[in-house]
Formats: C-alpha cells, sequence, structure tokens
C-alpha cells in the first residue's frame, strides 16, 4: 500500500513527512538554490576558459542532468562525451574497480577537459576515471561536481569546481537516484529516515513533476 505524503514547512524548508508524521527525505537543496550555483559555476568555466574550446564529459547516467544546466550558462564552445562505467561491486578489494560499457566518441589529445559529475563520495571511482583519461594525453583534465561529500573521501582528489560541499547524508534528486529512480525530482533530497524510506521507497513518488 502506498502510503501518503505531506508536504510541510520546517524551519522554512518544505519537508516530506508520511501520514503517521514520519519525516522521511527533506530538502538540502532546493532547485532555486540549484539554478543559482549552477549559474555561478557556469560563469566560473566561462572565465578560467576563455579562448579554449574545452570538453565536457559526463557520466552516466547521475551527471546528465547537472551537464544540461550547467553547459548552457557557459558561454564558450564547448563539446560535450558520454561515457558509461559499471562498478564491480563494494566488496573491499574490488573498490574503485571500473569497468568502460561505453566509450567517448572524441579523441582527447591536448583538449581541455572538464569531468562533469554529480557526486564525489570516496572518490574511487572519479581517481579511475581520472587516470584513465590523463592517459589519453589531454591538454589539461578538471572536475567540477555538484555536490561533494568531502568528508567520506577516500582517494585524495583535487576538485577544482565543487557545487556545495555535501553533508554524509543519502541524497536523491536532479539526477541522483535510489535504485535508479528519483532522478527527475527538482530539488536535492536528504534521506532522513532511510529505514522507512527502504521500507517504502515509493514515498517520495507523490512529489515528482511538483
Ligand atoms: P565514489 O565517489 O566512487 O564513492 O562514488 C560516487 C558515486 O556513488 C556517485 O556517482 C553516485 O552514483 C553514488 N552516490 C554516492 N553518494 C550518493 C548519494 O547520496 N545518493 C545517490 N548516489 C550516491
Ligand atoms: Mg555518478
Amino acid at each position: 500500500m502506498r502510503s501518503r505524503v505531506r508536504i510541510t514547512r520546517w524551519h522554512g524548508d518544505p519537508c516530506y513527512a508520511r501520514e503517521d508524521m514520519t519525516e522521511v527525505a527533506s530538502v538540502l537543496y532546493g532547485r532555486e538554490d540549484i539554478r543559482h550555483r549552477v549559474q555561478e559555476l557556469g560563469r566560473a568555466i566561462t572565465g578560467d576558459y576563455e579562448g579554449r574550446e574545452p570538453v565536457l564529459i559526463s557520466v552516466l547516467k547521475g551527471g546528465t542532468m547537472f551537464l544540461a544546466d550547467l553547459f548552457r550558462q557557459i558561454g564558450l564552445p564547448v563539446a560535450v562525451e558520454f561515457m558509461s562505467i559499471s562498478r564491480y561491486g563494494d566488496a573491499p578489494e574490488s573498490l574503485g574497480r571500473v569497468r568502460i560499457l561505453m566509450d567517448l566518441q572524441a579523441d582527447l589529445a591536448n583538449r581541455d577537459v572538464v569531468l562533469v559529475e554529480d557526486i564525489v563520495d570516496t572518490g574511487l571511482t572519479l581517481s579511475y576515471l581520472l587516470s584513465n583519461l590523463r592517459a589519453r594525453g589531454p591538454a589539461s583534465v578538471e572536475v567540477c561536481t555538484l555536490l561533494d561529500k568531502s568528508v567520506r573521501r577516500i582517494a585524495p582528489l583535487d576538485v577544482r569546481y565543487v557545487g556545495f560541499d555535501c553533508p554524509d547524508r543519502f541524497v536523491v534528486g536532479y539526477g541522483l537516484d535510489y535504485r535508479d529512480r528519483y532522478r527527475n525530482l527538482a530539488d536535492i533530497l536528504a534521506v532522513d529516515d532511510m529505514r522507512a524510506f527502504e521500507d517504502d521507497p515509493d514515498v517520495l513518488v507523490p512529489l515528482l513533476a511538483t
């Protein structure tokens, strides 16, 4: 049975709760905060790459919403490339090992590359990707991530552009998923009650397209 969701206000921010008043998730970064920050990042990239034509690389699938908004805020000619990868699971010995499922179409030799990510967590996936991309002879490689869970970092990384420094919470929306759903939430929500959420993964459905 699908529980109903009430939208309430809590400390000024919308808060989504079940009928039994258990708080399941709350807005961490609203759509307007995201829009402003993406605009600022676009301006920063525009300034830093003046006179050049960077290649923006997005890793499917989570980073694609961010890429779509970000690259319309960049006032330079840019190329867009996509890559698809799969992780080998969460076992310690396989951490950070990544298989490329779909590779780039462009040759990166002498290009200025900006890797656009939704979130950097441990950094293990990203550090593999960076060494893979650097081996292709680009002129430069920088990272632009919307969210940085910096407290969780295992692999030390230099992330040039960060949208928000994200607390150690599970987040969904604006490209970020829970089992492939909720990427299409317009806001980024932090899950406050992970158990309630796992018990009833449909709980946020009424918030889609709102
Ligand atoms: P890591 O930096 O190698 O640990 O992995 C980062 C990836 O983990 C991201 O690209 C996301 O797919 C996923 N991820 C990490 N934290 C979250 C979260 O809070 N919500 C949804 N996906 C997450
Ligand atoms: Mg990702």
